[in-house]
């Protein structure tokens, strides 16, 4: 008898949410700066390129933790946070060669998620004086599925750290009259036509940090090799060496790409980047560490506002939005918004797929030796990723910030891997479609959505009049779950 298999899903959001999912954002509304400093990479040097620029007033070409400490304000919303937060700015190229800055909506958000490790529920907040970077400025190709497949399937070069960077960068297209896409999603920047076409309310770039440390130095040389990504980005088990799991971070940013609609040019980030691979941000901490670890156990409020942390002093926008950092002389009068002929610093666009050399190691071209570079970008081009909705429940009764992506894919190819937080049940009997979930964070506008833990029951039945019900199998229960946090 052929059996057909029926897959009903029965979604149930577990209402009791601990810890584990805790999370608050930080907002930094207002922008301290735009401008060519980066302390970790051109320490004591005007940078390659421009940064956009959030958090204490302290931050300079060579400021480090106690500069931050002793500024005078914060561009973020507490107070107490005097940490510095910078990205590369971006661009639009028009037809006239001539770079202009794309406005940044909101300022930027910088989410502390409280996610512990599997064996240990202490999370640690960063030490005096961390620092560090995600990304790579010289990245410009990315070579594994597109999209990404299901956590539960990450296996091979997956499971390297080089992956796991590239997969911590987003371009989440924003249309919020359509269903979020879920943060991660994508790891380019959609070309200009896709943008202009799907992304009316610009895009937002999402930046996941390393949570896992080794316990040891607040910073490193490159300033990545004393953290590591836990498995699966976001969530998953740390590495060997980097057994301590920090706060984790996570940036968004949203460009309005979309006032350029119908311009004939292309976006580039500051950085000399067409593609989005090489997008990157720097943090260095500037909070007091004992009240950061103090915040860290005790700020656990699912609603993840600031407000709701009695811990934090949240500061009034005339506060935050007015403090700015002074620039250095060499910089007083850099245009940074343009247009221009070049991008501030003039950095080389280099399209890829080869790895970059960077300004000053003599990559190829300048930045304002030439019209948009269609050749480039044709030599490289970044694949089409279309909208993928998740799929979004709204708890009944009790509030939860929740969310859930779903990705479908086929049972045929379903995962065999035990270290899966998302599928733990043996695959299904036939080649019918399934679908998946797993952590995943996505914001409409400024509100976050958190991706809570889900049940899924399975009945199969056959096709004849006779309805045989297998018994319900428990599947892609969430390994938090099995926490019982
Ligand atoms: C990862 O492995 C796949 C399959 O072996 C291969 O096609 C791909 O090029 C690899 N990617 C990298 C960055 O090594
Ligand atoms: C648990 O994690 C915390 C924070 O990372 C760390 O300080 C502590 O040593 C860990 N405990 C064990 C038993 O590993
Ligand atoms: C969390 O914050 C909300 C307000 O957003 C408040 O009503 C609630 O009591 C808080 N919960 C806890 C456990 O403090
Ligand atoms: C801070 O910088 C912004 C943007 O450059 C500017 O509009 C604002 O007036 C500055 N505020 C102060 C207090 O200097
Ligand atoms: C892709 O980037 C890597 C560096 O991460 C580089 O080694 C590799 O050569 C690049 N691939 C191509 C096709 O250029």
């Amino acid at each position: 008898m052929r059996v057909s298999a029926v897959t009903m899903k029965l979604l149930a959001l577990a209402l009791v949410v601990g810890l584990a999912d805790a999370f608050w954002r930080m907002p930094c509304r207002s922008r301290s700066g735009l401008a060519r400093i980066d302390p970790l990479v051109s320490f004591n040097a005007v940078s390659d390129h421009a940064h956009a620029i959030h958090g204490s007033d302290g931050f300079s070409i060579d400021a480090g933790y106690d500069a931050l400490m002793a500024g005078d304000c914060t561009s973020c919303g507490v107070s107490q946070d005097k940490s510095a937060y910078w990205t590369p700015a971006v661009y639009f190229q028009g037809s006239d060669g001539k770079f202009t800055l794309v406005e940044q909506v909101g300022g930027m958000l910088a989410y502390y998620l409280l996610y512990p490790n599997a064996d240990n529920t202490s999370l640690s907040g960063f030490p005096k004086g961390f620092q560090m970077i995600a990304g790579d400025t010289n990245q410009r190709n990315f070579s594994y599925p597109v999209p990404d497949l299901p956590k539960s399937e990450w296996s091979g070069n997956m499971t390297d750290q080089a992956f796991l960077r590239q997969a911590a960068l987003g371009f989440n297209c924003l249309n919020y009259a359509t269903t979020p896409e879920g943060s991660l999603y994508r790891h380019f920047l959609p070309d200009k036509a896709y943008l202009d076409a799907n992304c009316v309310d610009g895009v937002r770039f999402e930046l996941m940090f390393p949570s896992c440390w080794n316990g040891v130095d607040a910073d490193s040389p490159n300033h990545k090799d004393h953290v590591a990504y836990p498995s699966e980005v976001m969530t998953g088990d740390c590495p060997t060496g980097f057994e301590t799991r920090l706060v984790s971070l996570f940036y968004e940013t949203i460009w309005d790409t979309y006032a350029f609609k119908g311009q004939a040019g292309q976006f580039v980030i500051a950085n000399g980047d067409l593609t989005g691979y090489g997008y990157h941000g720097d943090f260095m901490m500037g909070w007091d560490d004992s009240f950061l670890q103090e915040a860290v156990d005790q700020c656990t409020n699912l609603s993840g506002q600031i407000q709701d942390c009695p811990l934090f002093t949240i500061q009034d926008e005339s506060v935050y939005g007015n403090c700015n950092i002074t620039l250095p002389s060499a910089l007083d009068s850099e245009d940074v918004v343009g247009p221009m002929a070049t991008l501030p610093g003039n950095p080389p666009i280099e399209s890829g797929p080869a790895y970059a050399g960077g300004a000053g190691t003599g990559g190829s071209g300048n930045s304002g030796s030439a019209p948009p570079t269609t050749s480039a970008v044709a030599a490289n081009p970044v694949p089409t990723l279309s909208h993928s909705p998740g799929v979004v429940l709204a708890s009944s009764d009790t509030f939860v910030p929740g969310a859930v992506f779903e990705a479908v894919t086929d049972v045929g190819a379903a995962p065999s891997t035990s270290s899966s937080a998302i599928v733990t049940a043996a695959p299904p009997v036939s080649s019918d479609t399934q679908s998946y979930f797993s952590t995943s964070y996505s914001t409409s506008s400024q509100i976050v959505n958190e991706v809570l833990w889900i049940e899924e029951l399975v009945t199969v039945t056959a096709s004849t009049t006779a309805t045989m019900t297998l018994p319900a199998r428990k599947r892609h229960l969430h390994q938090h779950r099995q926490r019982g946090i």
